[in-house]
């Protein structure tokens, strides 16, 4: 047994857990925290819970068991280890949990995460804390000293976040209850973090957030920015290769935005867009303040301006009303979209939202029948986009050594692994990659020239651009 402490982080639901989580980490190993893979060996055990989907809470509290389990031999063998729960059931429940599941020293709200280190200190004296307490102006404070930022950076691609929380309310979503009002960080801070992750080798980005092109950042000059600006500034560092961003709404999706798919190389054709459902009644009953003919028309126009755009969406089957015919108007929306990819679930009431009070509540099977059918639609639409693939030559960013022994993993522009024979001296940059085959999710292919660009050490100047 190692001196050192070990925390285990284990990680629940959306991108902007695993980007919480990693937070964590890298605060918790400025007080000495080793992260490690193994539940059992570590001190403190950190479970970052998601409330979106159907019996999230029931589930945290069965890994509760299992963990209390592993606790008591861990005690036996002489290590005492520490349980908290964190994320979006910790801010649901809160000393709720404490009070089923006694183990549980330590509840912290995903607002509240900044302050793990002292949350931690305070479990570690003998204190059961609960902290997910934040207040609507103390959203003004995050801003000027958000959650912590990347420290360490893990790999060539990268999460940053830019905003967090939601204002929209749409009438099965819990987020913005569990995750507060929107917000955004500033663009000084935005680009401090890339550049401290750029400095250790990371060549993308992906600007998170749950209304990403909701973001209205304060920008050095004083005013705010919006997305697309945001975007652009980034793509100014040069060792930054390629920028993402996601969750967007159609909302927010603005001419500003689409053109900027149309003038930033470096920002990836790929959209998620999410749109729930085909059906007009149903999309105003979720509240999502947009029609079927708005959110085909977003579609339309970034195809036009970016003629190689592919598109991914989340859908829900079974929302309180929706009718057969509803379904069938998503299942045609899908149609006329194509999508290369999507996320669909079967409607689930969380309570406190307002869709679980609905009337008409769709009966289990129709849910599993409908969830079925766009399934299989949706992975049809997959598999032809894969196969259109084949026979082009797209550009690949190299992540890391592949499976067999001299390949080299990359992702397309459209988050398709590729793996090519190539040095490992690729891995970092872009090249061109002629594909010749597709294998089950896969694009197989070869490199048809040289890395474009090369990988660049940092230059200090632009960390203190803004600063
Ligand atoms: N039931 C089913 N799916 C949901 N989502 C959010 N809330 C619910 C719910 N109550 C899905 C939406 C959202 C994604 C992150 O999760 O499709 O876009
Ligand atoms: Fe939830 Fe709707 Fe906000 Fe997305 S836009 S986080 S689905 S309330």
């Amino acid at each position: 047994m190692s001196d050192a402490r070990k925390v285990h982080i284990k990680s629940f639901g959306c991108q902007m857990n695993v980007y919480d989580a990693r937070r964590m980490a890298d605060t918790l190993a400025r007080d000495g925290y080793a992260e490690t893979a193994h539940a059992e060996e570590a001190d403190l055990i950190i479970l970052n819970t998601c409330h979106i989907r159907e019996k999230a809470v029931e589930k945290v509290y069965s890994e509760l068991g299992r963990l209390r389990e592993m606790r008591a031999e861990a005690e036996t063998r002489g290590r005492s280890q520490m349980i908290a729960v964190a994320g979006c059931v910790a801010q649901a429940e809160g000393k709720e949990i404490i009070r089923r599941a006694p183990s549980v020293r330590l509840v912290v709200g995903p607002q509240n995460i900044h302050r793990i280190s002292e949350l931690v200190a305070r479990a570690n004296n003998g204190e059961a804390v609960v902290d997910t307490e934040f207040a609507v102006e103390d959203k003004f404070e995050q801003l000027a000293a958000p959650k912590p930022e990347a420290t360490r950076a893990r790999g060539i691609s990268a999460f940053v976040t830019v905003q967090e929380g939601c204002d929209k309310f749409c009438t099965f979503c819990v987020v913005p209850y569990t995750r507060g009002n929107e917000a955004s960080r500033s663009v000084e801070r935005i680009l401090r973090e890339t550049q401290t992750l750029l400095s250790q080798g990371v060549k993308e980005i992906t600007l998170i957030g749950q209304n990403v092109n909701a973001y209205h950042g304060k920008g050095p000059e004083g005013r705010d920015w919006t997305l697309p600006r945001l975007i652009a500034r980034l793509a100014e560092m040069p060792e930054l290769l390629r920028i993402r961003y996601t969750t967007s709404h159609p909302r927010d999706m603005d001419d500003e935005l689409i053109e900027a798919h149309r003038d930033i190389e470096k920002l990836m054709p790929f959209l998620h867009l999410p749109v729930q459902s085909g059906s007009d009644r149903i999309l105003d009953e979720m509240n999502r303040k947009h029609t079927r003919a708005e959110y085909l028309k977003i579609i339309e126009r970034a195809r036009k301006a970016r003629p190689d755009m592919a598109f991914s969406s989340d859908f829900i089957v079974g929302f309180p009303g929706e009718t057969d015919q509803d379904f069938e108007d998503t299942l045609s929306l899908a149609r006329e979209v194509g999508y290369a990819q999507c996320f669909t679930f079967k409607y689930s009431p969380r309570p406190g939202t307002p869709a679980a009070d609905f009337g008409a509540q769709v009966p289990e099977e129709i849910k599993s029948e409908r969830l079925y059918r766009l399934q299989e639609l949706i992975e049809a639409q997959q598999h032809a986009f894969n196969l259109s693939c084949v026979g082009r030559e797209l550009d690949v960013l190299f992540e890391k050594p592949g499976r067999h022994e001299g390949q080299i993993v990359g992702r397309s522009p459209y988050l398709q692994p590729v793996p090519v024979i190539a040095p490992s001296s690729i891995i970092g940059s872009v090249a061109r990659v002629r594909v010749n085959e597709l294998r089950t999710y896969s694009l197989i292919g070869e490199l048809v020239a040289q890395p474009q660009i090369s990988p660049t050490n940092n230059s200090a100047a632009e960390v203190n651009a803004f600063a």
